[in-house]
């Protein structure tokens, strides 16, 4: 097992598109590290430099003690699992396992018993004679995992493994990809366009867009702390609301309107983000988590009240998402503009049409809420929760600096502060 360090690595394929950009990303020994960000934001480059199945333009690559920028393929001592599985159609399961101990020369004895074991923790043992066409998708990419469990790599590297399964079959196997980790311990960066398989596998999950880091940081950090509007929309499903807003100062902390509302923003949350303070009478953008939401009828103490007009409601069993418009345009920022574009190719796309150019919002309520389409209803929102981000630079206003986890992340600051994609916008 080894540490996998990036130092200022860059793509740039010929043709001139630069694909990775100045990356830097320390994924630990043992560490579980997701790479996300939409179609095309340099996922695969990225892992296929560390892979070397792409020359690196710029900037270093060490796996372990070595800096393997000039090292082949081979001698990196890394397993890959791609997408389409890559097995060999006229081998046996067996075949296909042993197939890479074979070409190192390991001895027959040791093969069968390397592939024995790894077929019992992928549950593969009963198919071992089998042929790739009479297994199930699910069954294929455990063989493809197999294949790399067998080698004992120093790393393994997956480029969205479950992306050619059904829905139900990627929970499973996510879930068996998780137990495998916690068992083998071996370093693994995997890449992933869904945030949903990001937060739920990632030991810590870096965030790319358009070539460059956004955040990298445990999953329960990007989804309390994203450090701009990119992260902030991108993590978490449904997805963060966004207002223009105003903050002003007020008796006790300060106020934030938008839309119509004025929510009180308390003084524990401007502890929290005390650059708030300087944004007294400026414009900012608020967003606010549909899951800070609640039916005012079951809503905490304390927590703020809104009234807004059900448009449409989404029962999903456990809870209800209460979609409705607000007085106010969609945002419109670069950064959230990107992700629109997404949505659309995505599986809970744009189905609800905008009304009269309204910004659409979701609140996430108790399933015992009775609302439904068409009632005027009070939602509450947690206030402690809200996130203001500044309009120009779409980057969150005073994150916590600090970091709790000593050799952690590195400050959010740091992450986005210098990164020209931000600067170029302002410009
Ligand atoms: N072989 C290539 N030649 C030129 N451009 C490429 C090549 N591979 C990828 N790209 C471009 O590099 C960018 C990043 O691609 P990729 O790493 O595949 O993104 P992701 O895996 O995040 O979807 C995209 O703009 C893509 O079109
Ligand atoms: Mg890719």
């Amino acid at each position: 097992m080894a540490a996998i360090v990036l130092s200022g690595v860059d793509k740039v394929y010929s043709g001139g598109v630069k694909a990775v950009d100045g990356l830097d990303l320390e994924i630990r020994d043992g560490e579980f590290m997701v790479l996300v960000g939409p179609s095309g934001c340099g996922k695969s480059t990225a892992l296929r430099m560390i892979a070397g199945l792409e020359e690196i333009s710029g900037g270093t690559v060490s796996i372990g003690e070595r800096v393997v920028n000039d090292l082949a393929p081979k001698d990196r001592d890394i397993a890959m699992v791609f997408q389409n599985y890559a097995l060999y159609p006229h081998m046996t399961v067996e075949k296909n396992l042993e197939f890479g101990l074979r070409l190192r020369g390991v001895s027959k004895e040791e093969r069968r018993q390397k592939v024995l074991e790894a077929a019992k923790m992928l549950g593969l043992e009963q198919y071992l004679s089998r042929k790739p066409a009479a297994l199930s998708g699910g069954q294929r990419q455990r063989v493809a995992m197999g294949r790399a469990i067998v080698r004992e790599p120093q790393a393994f590297l997956m480029d969205e493994p479950l992306s050619n399964l059904d829905a139900k079959l990627r929970v499973s196997m996510r879930a068996s990809l998780s137990q495998l980790h916690a068992r083998l311990g071996v370093t693994t960066v995997y890449v992933t366009h869904d945030q949903i398989e990001a937060m739920t596998l990632g030991t810590r999950v870096c965030v790319l867009r358009e070539g460059r880091l956004q955040q990298v940081d445990t999953p329960q950090r990007l989804f309390e702390d994203p450090v701009n509007l990119f992260v902030a929309g991108f993590i978490g499903s449904p997805a963060m609301n966004f207002a223009a807003a105003r903050l002003a100062a007020a008796d006790d902390g300060m106020t934030v309107s938008f839309a119509g509302y004025t929510l009180p923003v308390p003084a524990e949350r401007i502890a929290e983000r005390p650059a708030l303070v300087d944004y007294a009478g400026r414009d900012v953008i608020v967003g606010v988590r549909p899951s800070d939401f609640e039916d005012a009828a079951h809503a905490a103490e304390g927590w703020a009240p809104m009234r807004v007009t059900a448009s449409v409601t989404e029962e999903l069993g456990s809870e209800i998402n209460v979609i409705f418009t607000i007085d106010a345009p969609p945002v419109e920022h670069k950064d959230t503009a990107d992700l629109a574009d997404d949505a659309v190719d995505g599986e809970d796309g744009a189905a609800i049409p905008l009304a009269e150019d309204k910004a659409l919002w979701t609140a996430r309520v108790n399933s015992r809420s009775r609302v439904r389409p068409g009632d005027a209803v009070e939602v509450a929102v947690d206030t402690r929760r809200l996130h203001f981000f500044d309009p120009a630079t779409g980057l969150a206003i005073g994150p916590v600096a600090e970091d709790e986890d000593a050799d952690g992340a590195e400050p959010a600051e740091d992450a986005a502060g210098d990164a020209p994609s931000l600067e170029k916008k302002t410009a």
